[in-house]
Order: C-alpha cells, then structure tokens, then sequence
C-alpha cells in the first residue's frame, strides 16, 4: 500500500529486534515447492511484499497457499500446474523467471513477463536464457513475455560469466528433475542458495554444493516429494538494523543471530571503528569512539554484498576521511546518493572505478563513489526507488537533524516487515501514513 514515513531525527537507536526470515531466500522456496504436487511447509516467512507477489504467482500457476501471519509459516501445494502462462505479473519482481524450470517439468511449456525489480542496472537474464537453451528449451522473446518449451530438459554442463544468483538458483530448480547430470561451475554460492539446496535435498533432489570451488552438481531425479523447511534469517534485515544503530550512535542486540554468513560485514564494523559484541542471544551493534573513513568494494558471497553498500554509505558520511565504495555486482546502484547530498552529505560519483580487472572499468558506469565526512545530515523530502536504498534513505532521517518526509514506502515494504513498528520500538519517531 503507498505510504510515506515521517521521521523526525537525532534520536540514537536503542534495545533489541528480531529480524525475519530472508525474503531472498522464502520467495525462492515457495517457487521451488512448484516441483512437486506434494504439500511443502515453509517456516520463518516474513510478511514483505515480495512475499505476495511471489503467492500471486504461484496461486495464479495453481497452488493452494495458507500464510499463518502470527507463526511466519507458509503451506503450499500445487496439486496440479494448471497454468504455466503467466504474463500477468509484469516488472512486479524478478521471481517469475524462477518458475520456469517447474513449469517446463510439469507442463512442457510456459511463458513468464518481462522481469521488474529495483532500479540498480540493465539486469539482463542472458545467463538464465543461455542455460536453459543448453538444457534443451526452445525459448522466444515476445514483445513482453518469454515463451519456453520443452518436451523434457536434459541435465548440462554450465559455466556462468558471473556467479549469477538468479541464474544459479534457476539452474538447480531446472536440474533437480532434468535428465542427467547439471553442473554448475562459477556458481553464486550465496546462504540464501545454500537455504535452497538444503529444501531441494529435503525434497528427495540429488545436489552437492561446494562452496569454496563456486561448484553444483545436481543429479536429476524423477520425482520429488514434500518437504517441511525453514528459511534463513535475512542479513540484510541484519546490516540495516545494525547500520541503523550505529549511524544513529545507539545500541542495538539483533536477536538470534549468529557470525556465520556475516563475516564480510563484521570486518567492515571493525574497519569503520563501530562496536559489535557477540552475546548469548544475539550480536550487540553499538557507537563508542567517533568513526573511521574506509574503502569497501561489493562482491558475490563471501564478499561484502551489494545489498549492504546503500546502507553502509551513511554510515560513512559520519565517517572522518575520504571513504570510497566500488561497486562491482551492479552498473547503476548509487542513484540514492543524490538525496543523500541533498541532506547534506558530501557524496561524489566518480567517472571511473581505477580497477582495470573490474568489468565496468571504461565503460562509464557510475560504479565507483567518494564519500568525504563527517558531515552533519538535515532531514528532508525524499522518495524512494527501491528496497536497498530505501532504506539507506531511512537510517539517513533517522540519524539526520529534524524531519523527514520519506515517500514511496511501498518500495521497502517489499523486503521489510513492519519496518516502521519495529524502528519504533527501538526508539525512532517514526510515522507511517498514506500519500
Ligand atoms: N547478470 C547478467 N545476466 C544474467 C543474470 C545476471 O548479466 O542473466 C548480471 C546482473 O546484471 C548483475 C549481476 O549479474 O550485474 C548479478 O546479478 P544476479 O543475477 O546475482 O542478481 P539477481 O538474482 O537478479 C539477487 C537479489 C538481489 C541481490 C543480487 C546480488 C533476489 C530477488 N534478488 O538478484 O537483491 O542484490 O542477487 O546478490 O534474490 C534486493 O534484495 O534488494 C536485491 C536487489
């Protein structure tokens, strides 16, 4: 539902918050129980946006979904795929190319629209298409879908140009039940992947998954049956309330959480001079000593993710120095550091990354920022446009000076439950209302 946030600044962020089960990772899942006609049970899923985007889809193919709101547990069965045409959902998410696999296995053919998602680059999906020719599909673009066929896909051996999320998690859904042997080699070996591995394995599916080699193997199998899973937390709910307790100078224990996967993003907290304490039911995010400017280039896992850069940036405005982020997943994700500006950071995008090995590198993409701080934030009016951003934009207002007037909430509400109930009860004065 549009909505804007109004934030009135200045106040430190103090107390605990849970944070949900990864969007990233559930919305996966629920596509991947399309696989079978079995019930699948899918706990810790969190109430976001893409969430209902992704039961639109699956209920529109056939499935029969109950989402229990108080328990975050989704129950899905898809007794029979009785419509693999599904254009409707057009450049709502970046999901619908994920049914494609389940689609071809169970109806020989299927069309999806042209994918949305946030605005951070072309996004092309040239390495989903490419493998799924290679897997035997026939595929042609029409003027806002993608038609595929397939009498049957046959397992094959695929080495991405980049290790892809999508088109890693698009694979292992085609090959849990094609013909054959599916390798994957360069694959995205993200947790949240990891997450749906361990689904496919539950569901019977054949898949070893080396992480440290950025290797998969799956060995398809004929069937597969139902599954009781359960979805990760999600660590960009993590980075942005720990980000938010430190930009704000606060104090906050994310709850049941553990080191693992959050590596890359501890080492940073260290790097910029924050405080994180390990404790026995969570990691405590909390301000001592006045912060350290730093660079940060963003990487696939087990790198510092692209996801975790938008909030990090505000941080190191507060930051004494010049500080520098490269970003290297994505051409185009440093719109918001405009609004930024305009709050009064001291943000520069640069022509050119100085990394010749990087794959922007001459081709002008504003890829590489400078950041000069610390600079003292003034609330403001600003707009979001996607969910990484937004909420960079919002711990902005939160440790900026005076009132903010944030519009377009819908974009987080993609990827954050409640978000402005649960910044409240960690001491923001935050207030949703409608446009
Ligand atoms: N790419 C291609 N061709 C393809 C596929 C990808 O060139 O066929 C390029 C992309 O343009 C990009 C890079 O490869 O430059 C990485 O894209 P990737 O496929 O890994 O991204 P994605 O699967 O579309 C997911 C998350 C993003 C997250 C990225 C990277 C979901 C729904 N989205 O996107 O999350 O940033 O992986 O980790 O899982 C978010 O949650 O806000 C978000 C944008």
């Amino acid at each position: 539902m549009e909505g804007k946030l109004i934030i009135e600044g200045g106040k430190p962020l103090k107390g605990a918050v849970e944070v949900r089960g990864s969007k990233n990772a559930a919305t996966k899942m629920m596509v991947a129980s399309l696989l079978t006609n079995e019930e699948c049970v899918i706990n810790n899923v969190p109430l976001s946006g893409d969430i209902d985007i992704t039961k639109e889809l699956c209920e529109r193919i056939g499935s029969r979904i109950s989402i229990d709101a108080k328990m975050h547990t989704c129950v899905i069965q898809t007794k029979t795929a009785s419509n693999p045409i599904v254009t409707e959902l057009s450049r709502r998410n970046r999901i619908p190319i994920l049914a494609l696999g389940p689609l071809l296995h169970r109806k020989g053919f299927a069309e999806i629209p042209v994918l949305g998602g946030c605005p951070i680059g072309h996004r092309p999906i040239n390495f989903h298409l490419a493998a799924f020719k290679k897997m035997g599909a026939f595929i042609e673009r029409r003027r806002h879908s993608y038609f595929a066929k397939a009498e049957k896909l046959s397992g094959a051996d695929i080495r991405l140009p980049f290790p892809s999320v999508g088109a890693t998690e698009n694979i292992l859904l085609a090959g849990a039940l094609a013909k054959g042997k599916t390798h994957i080699r360069n694959a995205a070996v993200e947790p949240e992947i990891e997450n749906l591995v361990e689904m496919l394995k539950g569901m019977g599916g054949n898949i070893t998954f080396n992480s440290a080699k950025r290797e998969i193997l799956i060995g398809g199998v004929k069937k597969l049956h139902g599954v009781k899973a359960s979805v990760m937390p999600d660590r960009n709910e993590v980075v942005s309330f720990a980000v938010a307790a430190l930009a704000t100078k606060g104090s906050v224990l994310i709850k049941d959480i553990k080191r693992d996967y959050l590596e890359a993003f501890l080492n940073v907290v260290e790097s910029v001079g924050g405080v994180f304490r390990v404790e026995k039911n969570g990691i405590r995010f909390l301000y001592k000593n006045p912060y350290k400017a730093m660079d940060i280039i963003t990487q696939p896992h087990p790198g510092f993710m692209t996801d975790w850069q938008q909030p990090f940036c505000v941080l190191l405005t507060q930051a004494k120095g010049f500080s520098y982020i490269h970003e290297t997943v994505y051409e185009d994700r440093f719109g918001y550091t405009n609004d930024l500006v305009r709050m009064g950071a001291d943000i520069d995008v640069l022509p050119d990354c100085e990394d010749t090995a990087c794959r922007f590198h001459g081709k002008h993409f504003s890829h590489y920022v400078r950041i000069k701080g610390p600079s003292t934030l003034k609330g403001g009016k600003i707009t979001m446009q996607d969910i990484r951003a937004g909420m960079a934009q919002v711990i902005a207002a939160l440790a900026a000076k005076g009132e903010s007037v944030v519009s377009g909430v819908e974009h987080i509400e993609r990827g954050y439950e409640n978000i402005d109930e649960r910044l409240r009860e960690l001491g923001a004065q935050i207030q949703r209302v409608k446009e």
